[in-house]
């Protein structure tokens, strides 16, 4: 026996958020709920980590795998929906050997600092008690598990908003939804806990009651408000969602980075910002995305898995899991998604969409392009208008322009296609044929073939 068992708490219908998903994998700031518990539980010295979960185990398990938090953490379901201390009891079962310690929480708590919980770990030891509990002051403490203090200010119990009379529903003490017990306490009680509430629900906070009442220690920590709020309702993640992010804006702040307006400033758990980058308003960061140092992001930009270099700016545009180099500028008005790679100081600038290309270094697309499976080399120049034609009607084919091509105006390039190095075309050209290095491709060879028009409709 030994060590601290970490037992989350995410079962549970989640009745109030009129959902078919799970509440705790409903997300904030770009993580699942219950992947924000398990963030915070990551640097304790645990020996275990059990989710209690409902029928949907491999929701569950896959969700916090794509967090990268599912490492070392078992899934066990809790059959039904019967009220936390069940789902104690039967997180209690999917530990691997018996600890000293369990750190049980709620798993809709998204708030809760890797800190706090330590500091409730250290309060645990130091004093002995049999259980210790983190509790805040909250103005409006509906509808959160009221904490009841005896004599000496000692913890009693902790009933919950539809169980309590009037006198403590006036109590502004509230119960986080985070317990630490030592395991033989919670042993002894799990099982008998009884249904006897407003709810007919086995309720983890009785076992703080009868904890006292066998003449147990409990001893409780208070932190911030903000810090305990749970997820009920969708207004609450809204809340919590505000709160999160506030807290991100203030820790990249902090670590150097510009933020001209951080309530109009989206920025997830997941994103990385090098001091020094500017984020302008109305931008959203998503994802596995990282900002460069001196970069720009913003106004209105939403960039999602991401590299944006340094001293890249991207304005007014939306970026998806593409590569931007340094010095490279997107926007104003464009859209680059996925596959998209720029070379350093590479420019798409406004009404310009890429997909699955590269554009090499210094080379330029300023105005109203597509390029799509394409390979652009160096010191290019695409002119306005021009477009790759990638997609047949059956498949999609690259276009390969080759370092210093000078593409100009309304050029269509019809996939697949070469333009050799240093070649030119003429405005409004349409090319089907590969273009030799040095040449210069001019015209539109539109000829007309019976009976082929329109492929896609006549193989539907
Ligand atoms: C619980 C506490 C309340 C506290 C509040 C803090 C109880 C009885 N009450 O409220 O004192 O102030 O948290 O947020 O515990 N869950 C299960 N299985 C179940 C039911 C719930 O795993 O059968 C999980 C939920 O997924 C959730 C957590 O337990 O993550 C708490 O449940 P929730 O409904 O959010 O809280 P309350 O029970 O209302």
């Amino acid at each position: 026996m030994g060590g601290i068992a970490g037992i989350v708490l995410a079962a549970g219908a989640g009745k109030r958020m009129h959902s078919e998903l799970p509440k705790v994998l409903h997300e904030v700031a770009g993580r699942p709920l219950v992947a924000h518990v398990l963030a915070a539980l990551e640097p304790l010295p645990l020996c275990d980590r059990v989710v209690v979960c409902s029928e949907r185990t491999d929701d569950m398990a896959a969700s916090c795998a794509g967090a990268g938090f599912a490492q070392g953490v078992s899934f066990v379901v809790q059959e039904g929906a019967r009220g936390t201390a069940d789902a104690l009891r039967v997180g209690l079962t999917g530990l691997e050997r018996a600890p000293e310690t369990v750190l049980a929480m709620n798993g809709a708590t998204p708030l809760v600092r890797s800190e706090t919980l330590s500091a409730l770990l250290s309060t645990h030891r130091e004093t002995g008690a049999a259980a210790t509990l983190l509790t805040a002051e909250l103005a409006n403490p509906t509808p959160y598990g009221r904490i009841v203090r005896g004599f000496g200010d000692e913890v009693e119990k902790i009933v919950e908003e539809r169980d309590a009379t009037e006198l403590e529903r006036s109590i502004t003490e509230v119960n986080a939804g985070v317990y630490i017990f030592s395991y033989p306490a919670v042993k002894r009680f799990v099982g008998e806990v009884d249904r006897a509430n407003a709810q007919g629900e086995y309720y983890i906070t009785d076992i703080i009651g009868m904890l006292r009442s066998a003449g147990e220690r409990v001893v409780a920590l208070r932190t911030d408000a903000d810090e305990i709020k749970g997820v009920k309702s969708r207004a609450h993640l809204a809340e919590v969602g505000e709160l999160m992010r506030a807290r991100i804006a203030a820790r990249w702040m902090g670590e150097g980075v510009t933020i001209v307006d951080p309530r109009t400033t989206y920025i997830d758990s997941t994103v990385t910002i090098a001091p020094d980058a500017l984020i302008q308003p109305f931008s959203f960061l998503e994802g596995a995305t990282s900002v460069g140092r001196r970069a720009e992001v913003g106004p209105q930009a939403r960039v999602m898995n991401s590299v944006l270099g340094e001293d890249s700016v991207v304005s007014f545009a939306v970026v998806r899991d593409s590569e931007l180099g340094p010095q490279t500028s997107v926007g104003p008005f464009a859209s680059v998604r996925p596959g998209t790679k720029l070379g350093r100081g590479a420019h798409l600038g406004s009404f310009v969409e890429t997909k699955n290309t590269t554009v090499g270094e210094n080379s330029k697309v300023p105005h109203l392009s597509y390029l799509g499976d394409a390979d652009v080399g160096r010191g290019v120049n695409v002119g306005a208008g021009s477009i790759t034609g990638n997609w047949d009607g059956r498949g999609k084919h690259r276009t390969v322009i080759e370092d210093d091509v000078y593409i100009s105006s309304n050029t269509t390039m019809v996939a697949p296609v070469r333009i050799g190095k240093g070649a030119a075309t003429g405005a409004g050209a349409v090319v089907r044929q590969d273009v030799p290095p040095e040449a210069l491709a001019v015209g539109v060879p539109a000829r007309m073939i019976e009976g082929k028009g329109n492929k896609m409709a006549k193989e539907a």
